[in-house]
């Protein structure tokens, strides 16, 4: 039987375009897919978009358009970006398809019908762009404490699920084990809301109509964080007839999302499972957020963050490669293009591209493109080798545990120690005494096959330049698999390269600095 992969990005509130923090964590998330496929597993990698809510139905009548017409619009936004981005997505939800409303509505009544729900009066502070019911002591400064907006006074009659009977429950998970990573993020959750005393959440609205209507009290719609979470199962067909692999991908082994968001995901989401009794999910990770710094500060750095705009001049490849390369596990990171372009120079044009095209124009100057087959190894030739065969087995620890950034460091350390290897054994000095005509053969080989083994790794973060690149150095079929990473000596003895333009073409940061802020702005 194979394993099974469940993965979900957080469903996206489609109340402005897709900008590149969605990206960050859709794109962490296609890598992690990626590779769990190619390790064998079979992946359901689940995204989508959070449609109701007042924020929404706000931000329609602003635009003159009925909510469904406007989320419509900008739903396709981010479709085209996902395209655009290469993600490999299984499944896109939307809160306003049919069947998720189904789920909602059996999930709402089903927490009602056990004694979860209950009615009552709400009366206190709601923020419409978080979504999110404040008690006056949960303010700061009398404003939201997670975006710093300004609150309304609310008071309705409401429904509320009783998250207080979960605390003994939700602490005990939070503090045992691995559910909830970065670790920092737990002593947060359990600080600042089990400890204080966990209230019990108003779940329905009455002051706007934009939402899925509580099937037995339709003057009531279900509040959107309810709506949102049970996209998780909706979209394996809980309760729905439009999918029917709940049973076989459910519980989920990671929802990732960014920091903002734990509190529903780590406390909310876990306690509506209990009181379903459903099994929880294995993981939840919550990275941090990519700070873009004051706007017009950032327009007169040059600083342009469409990623429509920057994938299409640098590569999706590229762009792929740096959200991620600079995003620690456990903290924030910044986006300017200033170090995006000298990052494509860094690591892309200089480490790997330059490795690249050097073996493989070597290969095919000195053996006009195949390499001969016998073998002169030498005492120099094992540090490389034995970093080649090192290397693999830690990236998979550092991807299956979500550190891509690390991951990412790592393959680039195998990438400039297979560049010092060219410098210390100097093919070019070999390539003139024809007695050494084996010995250069062996170089050029060890050179190809870590690139092979590198090209197979980075082959999730950037999956249309390393398909080329294995191409270049004429690997095929099992040789490009991930099984064979972790054995040096894979490739054919007798390959046949293909020299071609530079995969990653250097950048004259200077000029394309200028052309940003004079074309793209
Ligand atoms: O919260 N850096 O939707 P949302 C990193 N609909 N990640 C970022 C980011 C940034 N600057 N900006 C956005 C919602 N993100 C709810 C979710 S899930 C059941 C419901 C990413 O449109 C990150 O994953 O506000 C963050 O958690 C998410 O977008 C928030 O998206
Ligand atoms: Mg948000």
């Amino acid at each position: 039987m194979t394993n099974k992969f469940y993965i979900t990005t957080p469903i996206y509130y489609p109340s402005g375009s897709p900008h590149i923090g969605h990206c960050y964590t859709t794109v962490a998330c296609d890598v992690v897919s990626r590779y769990k496929r190619a390790r064998g597993f079979d992946v359901l990698f689940l995204t989508g978009t959070d449609e109701h809510g007042q924020k929404i139905e706000d931000k329609a009548a602003a635009a003159g358009l009925a909510p469904q017409a406007y989320a419509d619009q900008i739903v396709e936004e981010f479709k085209k970006l996902w395209t655009f981005m290469n993600i490999s997505y299984d499944r896109f939800v939307r809160t306003t398809d049919d069947y998720h409303i189904k789920t909602v509505q059996y999930v709402f009544e089903e927490l009602y019908k056990r004694g979860y729900i209950y009615k009552g009066q709400y009366t206190g502070k709601y923020c419409k762009p978080c979504e999110s019911f404040w008690t006056d002591s949960q303010l700061v400064d009398g404003k939201c404490p997670d975006c710093g907006r300004e609150v309304v006074e609310t008071s309705e009659e409401a429904y509320f699920f009783k998250l207080s009977e979960f605390s003994d429950r939700l602490k005990a998970l939070l503090e045992s084990g691995t559910f909830l990573e970065p670790e920092s993020r737990v002593k947060e959750m359990v600080n600042n809301f089990i400890k204080t005393g966990l209230e019990d959440v108003c779940v329905s609205r009455t002051s706007f109509k934009w939402g899925v209507p509580v099937n037995f009290d339709e003057k009531h719609v279900v509040y959107v964080w309810v709506d949102a979470l049970s996209n998780y199962i909706s979209a394996l067909g809980y309760h729905n007839d439009t999918y029917s692999d709940f049973d076989k991908y459910w519980p989920a082994d990671i929802h990732v999302m960014a920091k903002e968001i734990v509190r529903f995901h780590s406390l909310v989401w876990p306690a509506m499972l209990m009181a379903l009794d459903l099994p929880l999910p294995k993981k939840i990770y919550a990275h941090g957020w990519i700070v873009m710094g004051d706007k017009k500060m950032s327009k007169s750095l040059g600083n342009v963050v469409d990623p429509f705009i920057l994938g299409k001049r640098y590569g999706i490849d590229a762009l792929r490669y740096e959200i991620l390369r600079e995003m620690p596990y456990a903290g924030d990171s910044f986006f300017s293009t200033e170090l995006f372009l000298q990052r494509i120079n860094t690591d892309l044009a200089n480490n790997l591209g330059n490795l690249v095209s050097r073996s493989v124009s070597m290969v095919a100057k000195y053996f006009d493109g195949t390499l001969s087959a016998e073998r002169q190894a030498e005492e120099l030739d094992a540090d490389l080798i034995n970093l080649a065969k090192e290397l693999p087995s830690k990236v998979e620890e550092r991807i299956d545990d979500f550190h891509l950034c690390e991951a990412l460091d790592l393959i680039q350390s195998l990438v400039s120690r297979a560049n010092k290897y060219i410098d210390e054994t100097t093919p070019w000095t070999l390539a003139k005494s024809p007695e050494m005509k084996i010995r250069l053969a062996t170089v050029l080989y060890n050179l190809l096959e870590t690139i092979r083994i590198c090209a197979i790794m980075l082959e999730p973060f950037m999956p249309e330049s390393m398909k080329e690149v294995l191409s270049r150095i004429g690997a095929s079929g099992e040789e490009t698999s991930w099984n064979s990473v972790h054995e040096f000596g894979v490739l054919s003895r007798t390959t046949t390269v293909r020299a071609g333009d530079p995969i990653f073409p250097r950048i004259n940061i200077e000029e394309e600095q200028k052309f940003l802020l004079a074309d793209a702005c």
